[in-house]
């Protein structure tokens, strides 16, 4: 049992399998919240709650009881403007204007498993012996609003998710101005607060920083989860480090605008909230309706952030991505991106995939270019009839001669978006998002379809659906290359302008919904400008992401590294391009670009026609090699061993999950004159058990390899890179 419930004193304990969560309703009616951290038995925990009287500006809402203010109280559904000062989870305007809302307890009930969120993303359970759910329900007695606390304990998957349904049980319409998904208080303020930020072709770098009194946040404002930051924050105790310490992460399963912050108050206590961002956010709920929030996946882990970023790679791979691909080892692919950009033809494109075919790769992508009048980025999107002029026989003729190769089939789409010089535009000026008489802001030359609306969502489903059927295409690039501006929908009344950009959330996975599961056997990757939308929501539809738009080794150490603080690697693509990289203009030798896209869904992205022998006979060893590592890469446990966020060198390794194997792999940047003899210490192995080191009649025990490490980086040179393999003895 995960939920225990100590009816007398209205206790609540959730428990996964190495952590607590404990709250408990007082006698006011409210929900306070008692502990988050490493798991605890079940007894009378009642006692860690402690009030005590403030003297301060603290108002005190129970008369009877001035040990109680909500601005001290840890609580589970704060609000603002009954005395709690801090940030609230929720806001409503009410009809006569005001703004103040106080939640008490009703009811509560548990159900085994997981209810699925209509509409929405969100982890779920293969049986319902694997979760169970908490409702606690809470009501605002003067407005009638009900607000549905929901929290789900994955025991097993060691996670707690958290979302709110908010309920207008009013006889009028309110107007909800904010509606986070999860707030946590904790007891002190000596953490450090995590993020990952960066920008296009620099995503997730890991940032740290001890939280101070004062707002600290992230947020997107850009109607997608975005480049700059993740819809992820990590809170970790004083010394926490890659093993060691605690830490707490928070993850939102949403890939719209976001905020996740941290406030620390003045009795230097911490309150941690994630969910839809409130700026630009209201939505109105007519009499009877309801809004559910996105889904926030709390992880904690008292074994550093690799505990925790285990714990969700297990959980994101297994019961948040979906679909016949989630279990299966993933296709080497070329793609024509950087091979040709714009410019090819049907002649172009089987030579690549022809070479690609003797080298074994698997799958071919035809990228961005292929439809319309598409020779550059200024035209076309919107308009998915294939392009004669480079593709004379259609598609179906080109995908036939590549499949008749023994090559798999893929094809980009941006299906969100509509350039102004497009048939689709011409005809449907209103379809995209607007401000009626402004500007229309472009980016990349193009705007926005409004997915809000269905008779859009109904035409990009009808397009994509046809070519989807036109061939025999068993992989989708699903791009997304701008941000929104002027969100404004030509449906909407004034007073739901502002949902527009959360309609449009909504709306896009139900097309995702819609075409994901019309083309099970279809492989869908998806990608905004690379990373820019590299989130838990667009994993539940489609089971890899295009990692960066800058496929430079060195570069993506760091972004692979950053990316895997919560995401699988069986999410990553990574691919191995042409030097000088097109991004940053280095050249790194073909061994590390190798080793660095083999440590995620490995391919190329570069024209293999132009391949020397000597580096053709290269690349048939890597395909080789990945074919034989992929199963353990992507469902093996990764672990962290140096991070290139320290230093000139970054290390990780991955192990089978029933032990049976390792892979470890090891990247200096640049070489040193006279550095120490360097070892390299691996993780996760048994110290009890022997390795092979594969390759080699080596044989090591498990405990020297951790404890006193191999032996790396003797050779000389930059860029360098090694691989192990060791198989239990
Ligand atoms: C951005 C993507 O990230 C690239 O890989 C490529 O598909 C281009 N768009 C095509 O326009």
């Amino acid at each position: 049992m995960a939920i225990h419930i100590d009816t007398k004193q209205q206790l609540f304990h959730l428990q996964t399998r190495s952590s607590s969560y404990v709250f408990q309703i007082l006698p006011s009616g409210y929900a306070a919240h008692l502990y988050y951290g490493k798991r605890l038995r079940d007894a009378d925990l009642s006692w860690l709650l402690v009030t005590t009287e403030r003297a301060s500006f603290s108002p005190n809402p129970v008369p009877e009881d001035r040990t109680i203010s909500l601005d001290t109280l840890p609580q589970e559904l704060p609000v603002y403007g009954t005395s709690d000062f801090r940030h609230p989870l929720v806001q409503f305007r009410l009809p006569d204007g005001s703004t103040v809302t106080e939640f008490k307890y009703v009811s509560h009930r548990v159900e085994q498993g997981k209810p699925r969120m209509e509409g929405l993303p969100s982890t779920y359970v293969e049986s319902e012996s694997e979760a169970e759910t908490l409702f606690v329900n809470m009501q605002d007695p003067v407005s009638g609003l009900h607000v549905e606390l929901q929290y789900t304990v994955m025991e097993a998957y060691d996670a707690l998710t958290r979302s709110l349904k908010i309920v207008n049980d009013s006889t009028e319409p309110v107007e909800l101005l904010r509606a986070l998904s999860a707030s946590v208080d904790f007891p002190r303020a000596d953490y450090e607060w995590l993020q990952l930020s960066g920008a296009w072709t620099r995503e997730r770098d890991v940032v740290r920083r001890p939280v101070a009194y004062g707002m600290q946040a992230v947020e997107s404002r850009r109607g997608a989860s975005s480049h700059q930051q993740n819809p992820f924050a990590a809170l970790l105790s004083p010394g926490a480090d890659e093993d060691h310490g605690e830490v707490y992460g928070f993850s939102l399963v949403y890939s719209g605008s976001f905020i996740a912050q941290a406030e620390v108050d003045q009795f230097r206590t911490t309150r941690l909230s994630i969910g839809i961002n409130p700026f630009d956010f209201t939505w109105l709920l007519e009499p009877g309706a309801a809004f559910q929030t996105p889904e926030a996946v709390m992880v904690y882990s008292s074994e550093g952030l690799g505990g925790m970023s285990r714990t969700y790679h297990r959980l994101y791979r297994e019961r948040l991505a979906r679909g016949q691909f989630r279990d299966k080892e993933r296709p080497i692919l070329v793609n024509n991106w950087e091979a040709t950009y714009f410019q090819f033809n049907a002649d172009k494109i089987v030579d690549i995939a022809k070479a690609g075919k003797e080298l074994g790769i698997e799958l071919f992508v035809l990228d961005d270019g292929w439809f319309g009048h598409r020779d550059s980025d200024n035209s076309s999107l919107g308009d998915w009839v294939v392009d004669k002029n480079k593709l004379p026989g259609g598609l179906e003729d080109l995908v036939n001669r590549v499949t008749g190769m023994g090559m798999q089939f893929g094809l980009w789409f941006e299906p969100e978006m509509v350039s102004p010089d497009s048939d689709l535009y011409r005809k449907h000026p209103d379809w995209c998002l607007h401000v009626p008489d402004r500007r229309r802001t472009e980016g990349r030359q193009q705007l926005i379809l409004d997915f809000s609306r269905q008779d859009v969502r109904e035409e990009i489903v009808r397009m994509l659906t046809e070519v989807l059927s036109s061939a025999p295409i068993t992989y989708v690039k699903w791009d997304m290359n701008r941000n929104m501006t002027e969100i404004g929908s030509a449906l909407l009344p004034p007073e739901r302008q502002r949902e527009t950009a959360h309609r449009y959330m909504l709306g896009l996975y139900e097309v995702m919904e819609r075409i994901t599961s019309a083309f099970p056997h279809i492989l869908f990757e998806s990608c905004s400008g690379g990373g820019g939308r590299f989130d838990p929501g667009l994993l539940y539809y489609m089971p890899q992401t295009w990692t960066s738009d800058n496929t430079d080794a060195v570069s993506r150490l760091r972004i692979q590294y950053g990316t895997s603080i919560v995401y699988p690697v069986s999410a990553m693509g990574s691919h191995i391009s042409a030097v000088p990289n097109h991004q940053v203009g280095r050249s790194t030798p073909l061994d590390m670009r190798g080793y660095v896209a083999m440590s995620g869904n490995f391919g190329y992205e570069l024209d293999l026609t132009k391949f020397t022998e000597k580096e053709k006979e290269v690349v048939k060893r890597q395909v080789a090699l990945y074919k034989e590592i992929r199963g353990l890469v992507q469902t093996g446990e990764m672990y962290r061993l140096l991070s290139p966020f320290e230093g000139n060198e970054t290390a990780w390794m991955f192990v089978a999950e029933d032990g049976s194997e390792a892979a470890v792999f090891y990247f200096r940047v640049l070489a040193e004159s006279n550095a120490p003899l360097n070892r390299l210490k691996l993780k996760g192995l048994d110290p009890a058990a022997d390795y092979a080191l594969v390759g080699t009649s080596g044989v090591y025990t498990g405990d020297a390899l951790m404890y006193a490490g191999i032996a790396v980086g003797a050779e000389r040179g930059d860029y360098h890179s090694e691989f192990f393999r060791f198989r239990l003895v």
